[in-house]
């Protein structure tokens, strides 16, 4: 009688997928960080931009600008009916602030989580807001909540566009 053996099956490419893991498939995102007008005038651009490439993300963007009040407004918008609206504007316009575009495997979700959450009290230590901010009008940095605000903010903030 005859006897099969039974051989494992081996993927034609078994070699090169296992050197592939997941994340090496994920694409580059660019998100946008803003360095509000405390964070320049409490000298943290260095501090800040360090932590962010020290995560292994690339800035791709990077400028000190005195914001527009339409500009500001345009980027908050979505809070237009909140009542820290207009505070929030007036913030961002009341000094220089450093626009940058952060890029790199998942850079929107992992630029978030450095920042920590918006009230520096509920932030996590090791976090921007963590470690460098107390205060929920003064939280130091934006950065953009998802995919599609980081396209629109970037367009908002780089009409000239980024390097790749
Ligand atoms: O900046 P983030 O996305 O974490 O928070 P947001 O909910 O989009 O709010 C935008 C900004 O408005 C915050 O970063 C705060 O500076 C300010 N804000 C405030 O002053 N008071 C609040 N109750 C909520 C937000
Ligand atoms: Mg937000």
């Amino acid at each position: 009688m005859a006897q099969w053996t039974l051989f494992p099956i081996q993927p034609v490419c078994a070699g090169f997928t296992d050197r592939l893991s997941v994340s090496s498939w994920v694409m580059d995102e660019t998100t946008l960080v803003l360095i509000k007008p405390g964070g320049v005038s409490r000298n943290l651009i260095g501090e800040i931009t360090r932590r962010v490439e020290a995560r292994g993300l690339r800035i791709t963007g990077l400028k000190l600008v005195q914001a527009a009040r339409a500009t500001v407004e345009e980027h908050y918008a979505e809070h237009k009916e909140r009542p820290f609206f207009k505070d929030v504007c007036d913030y961002l316009t009341s000094g220089p602030i450093v626009c940058m575009a952060v890029t790199g495997t998942n850079a929107v979700k992992a630029i978030r989580a450095m920042m920590g959450a918006t009230n520096p009290l509920d932030a996590t230590p090791g976090t921007v807001r963590g470690d460098l901010a107390l205060t929920i009008d003064d939280n130091l940095t934006h950065s953009s909540s998802d995919d599609g605000a980081a396209e629109r903010e970037l367009k908002l903030w780089f009409p000239e566009g980024t390097v790749r």
